[in-house]
């Protein structure tokens, strides 16, 4: 059989950086665990730009489409500050999303306990956290029309609409339903049905999936300002949250907090499945390009490499391989191995990006 294919586009900044780094674990999940995979690099962003005059070159745009997933490290930079809207980097990034149609956001956010100390949070409400953001990545409020800066009488108005149809909700719903049953098998829909017609329908849509395809998962509703408290509250109550596009941008990055730093967040962004069975799939670490610590060795490559974790559960059915992946980032840390985003108040010497690639590639080992 042939092997999977993935295509890379390392980006732009700390992008290649780290990518280099997940191309090290992807050679040893090749040489070790018999997981080979047919690698393709290409560019996004910036780096394409440089060379095409273009964010994202069409035929990365069709290679992307054909792949079995692909892995991006990071977009955009202050050289790239002044260029015109459509040509900026992060352009690049938006037209994967948008052709590949990746509807479903998902942001994990898990607790390692040797960065407990990191949250904002009491250690003991968060020692063992793992929760899953489902975020609808394609509609709402980000993309509705009409929308624009209107003259109205004498003075201007801001219009932007938001707007849910049934399919689109039921089809980000039945994969949060999906990832609940290989979870906690709950999942937590967050809306405004108390204000909103599309809260409403959410909520209604929600449930009526969930009644005739998936009534063995507990499902409960909660308006989204409410979520927010609870997050920060005693955010183990939760399993997956599954949210709409706005209300997922803030519960999102508000999660992603509770565990510490950016260097350690992963997502995984999918759409349809493909003839196959696989869903078109996009993973990337949630940080952007980092000028400030550009091309110093600095980056934390784990968001990264969890981001290719994620690719081994949900794209390639490999999810004990990508449990053994985190088990050695989770030994690392409780060895102590630290990059510089990772240092507490107590000090000590942070490691390189390389020099933490070597330790997990040892712990792999
Ligand atoms: P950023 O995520 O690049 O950096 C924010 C802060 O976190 C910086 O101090 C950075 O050094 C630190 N940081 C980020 N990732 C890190 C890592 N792996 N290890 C250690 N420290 C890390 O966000 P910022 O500064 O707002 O944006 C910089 C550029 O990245 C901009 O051009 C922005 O448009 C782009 N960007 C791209 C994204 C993407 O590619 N998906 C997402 C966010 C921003
Ligand atoms: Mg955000």
């Amino acid at each position: 059989m042939a092997n999977p294919t993935l295509l890379i586009l390392a980006g732009d900044g700390i992008g290649p950086e780290v990518m280099g780094q997940v191309t090290r674990i992807i050679d040893w999940f090749g040489d070790k665990r018999g997981l080979a995979f047919d690698v393709e690099h290409d560019l996004v962003g910036g780096a394409a730009y440089d060379k095409h005059g273009t964010p994202l070159h069409d035929d990365t745009m069709a290679r992307a489409m054909e792949v079995d997933a692909v892995l991006l490290g990071a977009v955009g930079g202050p050289k790239y500050d002044d260029l015109d809207f459509s040509v900026k980097p992060e352009r690049g990034l938006l037209r994967l999303r948008k052709e590949m149609d990746l509807f479903s956001n998902l942001r994990p956010a898990q607790c390692f306990d040797a960065l407990a100390d990191f949250s904002s949070l009491k250690k003991h409400l968060i020692a063992g956290l793992d929760i899953m953001i489902v975020r609808e990545l394609t509609s709402g409020v980000y993309f509705g029309e009409p929308r624009g800066i209107f003259e109205e009488g004498n003075e201007r108005v801001g219009i932007n609409t938001q707007r849910y149809t049934e399919s689109e909700i039921g089809r980000v719903a039945r994969s949060a339903f999906e990832l609940a049953r290989r979870r906690g098998n709950k999942v937590c829909s967050m809306e405004k049905a108390n204000v909103m017609e599309s809260g409403i329908l959410w909520r209604e849509v929600v449930q009526k999936v969930h009644d005739e395809d998936y009534p063995d998962v507990e499902l409960s509703h909660m308006y989204a300002d409410n979520g927010a408290m609870q997050l920060v509250r005693a955010p183990k109550q939760f399993d997956v949250i599954l949210t709409d596009n706005l209300f997922g941008d803030i519960l999102s990055d508000c999660a992603a907090m509770l565990t510490g730093s950016l260097g350690m967040l992963p997502s995984a962004s999918l759409g349809a499945p493909n003839a196959d069975g696989r869903p078109k799939a996009l993973y990337e670490p949630v940080h952007g390009s980092a000028p400030d610590i550009t091309g110093q060795g600095k980056a934390n490559p784990i968001a990264c490499i969890l981001s290719f974790a994620m690719a081994l559960r949900y794209s390639f059915d490999q999810g004990d391989e990508a449990t053994r992946l985190e088990k050695a980032i989770e030994k690392v840390l409780a060895d102590g191995a630290r990059t510089a985003d990772l240092m507490g108040e107590e000090g000590g010497t942070p490691i390189s990006t390389s020099q933490m690639g070597d330790v997990i590639l040892a712990a792999l080992d």
